[in-house]
């Protein structure tokens, strides 16, 4: 079979981050799924008291008067959106999530961005020629595949105010491979990769997730979460901080614009995706098969964990790095069978995973 391998990829993941936002967690029950009630909507009075519910909740700090009304109007907006979405679309559905006084120009240019990648060295590109995945017959995918019942994905976890998806979007996925190989899950370090990984990475102001690979296989692997913890910000590197424990042989990438491809490899192990996240819609996901509308231009590092079938729609399970508030516990299901071989938000253009022969 005809076996396309990614190189030379114009761009780097800028990484939508979580930000302060993120960090903040929801608490307790007193929203309900999508954060606010029809009830709500219906007075002006309705809407300060929710208003001033979601700041209380989210920790949200204005600097004056007049900069707290003017996030009440964005907030209102974004309210009235999601109403919107939420009375059309039936797949899946939004909510007040701590994005919701930002306006969706002020999200896509405080959260996002495009590098162009120094060039690529060749003889630094551990991608096999191969995809080894490709010999699975159609027949023998299965149904369905979800790595978190087989104990092979660790907790969500959160970004925070950097642009570090990649980091994060690496770690999920050597994670994955290293469980299926060992039957070990150990929680690794996203922090050695933003700090050690700088040969095309560029730790908070993004990189790519194949670069990280490289860089475990060729440095003898990484350290774990709790020897190398997350800063949010680059540091130096520090290798004498514990020792590597897990390490890689290489990484291959997933024929693009191919989803069965994708299937096949998830079916497998973890997978690497970029995706475009700067769209409004997926700002405010909460939960359900999420069908766009969003772009492919990619901006966004993420790990698909597997893949299944509800009400006939089928989706792909995706890890983000925002924390277990957003959407789904920190997942999000995106609907696959799209029609268009980049799949949703393009998904199915830059996918790749670690390799771990022993
Ligand atoms: C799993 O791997 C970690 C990191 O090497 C190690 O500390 C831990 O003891 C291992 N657990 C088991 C059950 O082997």
């Amino acid at each position: 079979m005809e076996t396309k391998v990614t190189v030379g990829v114009v761009l780097l993941l800028l990484c939508l981050c979580g930000g302060a936002a993120c960090a903040a967690g929801r608490s307790g029950g007193e929203f309900s799924i999508v954060g606010y009630s029809e009830e709500d909507l219906a007075s002006h009075d309705r809407l300060i008291e929710l208003f001033e519910k979601w700041v209380a909740k989210y920790r949200k700090a204005y600097a004056s008067f007049e900069e707290k009304v003017r996030r009440f109007e964005v907030f209102k907006d974004n309210l009235n959106h999601i109403d919107d979405i939420n009375k059309k679309v039936t797949s899946y559905w939004l909510g007040l999530n701590e994005f919701a006084d930002l306006t969706h120009d002020e999200f896509k240019a405080t959260y996002l961005g495009l590098t162009p990648p120094p060039t690529r060295s060749n003889s630094k590109h551990y991608s096999s020629e191969e995809f080894r995945y490709g010999k699975m017959s159609d027949g023998e995918v299965p149904k369905e595949m979800d790595w978190r019942k087989k104990n092979a994905v660790t907790e969500v976890k959160n970004q925070g105010q950097c642009g570090s998806c990649w980091a994060f979007s690496t770690v999920a996925a050597v994670e994955g491979i290293n469980a299926i190989v060992t039957g070990n899950l150990t929680s690794l370090s996203e922090q050695e990769l933003i700090d050690c990984s700088t040969d095309g990475n560029n730790g908070c102001n993004g990189g790519l997730m194949d670069y990280a690979f490289s860089y475990i296989a060729s440095t003898g692997g990484l350290r774990t979460e709790e020897a190398y913890p997350y800063a949010m910000e680059e540091g130096d590197c520090d290798e004498g901080k514990g020792a590597a424990v897990v390490t890689i042989s290489g990484y291959e990438d997933v024929p693009a614009n191919d989803e069965q491809a994708l299937v096949k490899a998830l079916a497998h192990q973890p997978v690497s995706v970029a995706i475009e996240a700067s769209g409004r819609h997926f700002q405010f996901y909460s939960g359900g098969v999420f069908d766009g509308p969003c772009g492919e231009q990619l901006d966004h590092g993420v790990t698909a964990v597997g893949y299944g079938t509800s009400k006939g729609q089928d989706y792909i399970i995706v890890k983000n790095s925002w924390g277990p508030h957003w959407g789904e516990k920190g997942y999000i299901r995106m609907k696959r069978g799209t029609g268009k071989g980049e799949g949703l938000c393009g998904i199915n253009k830059m996918a790749s995973y670690p390799t771990k022969d022993n």
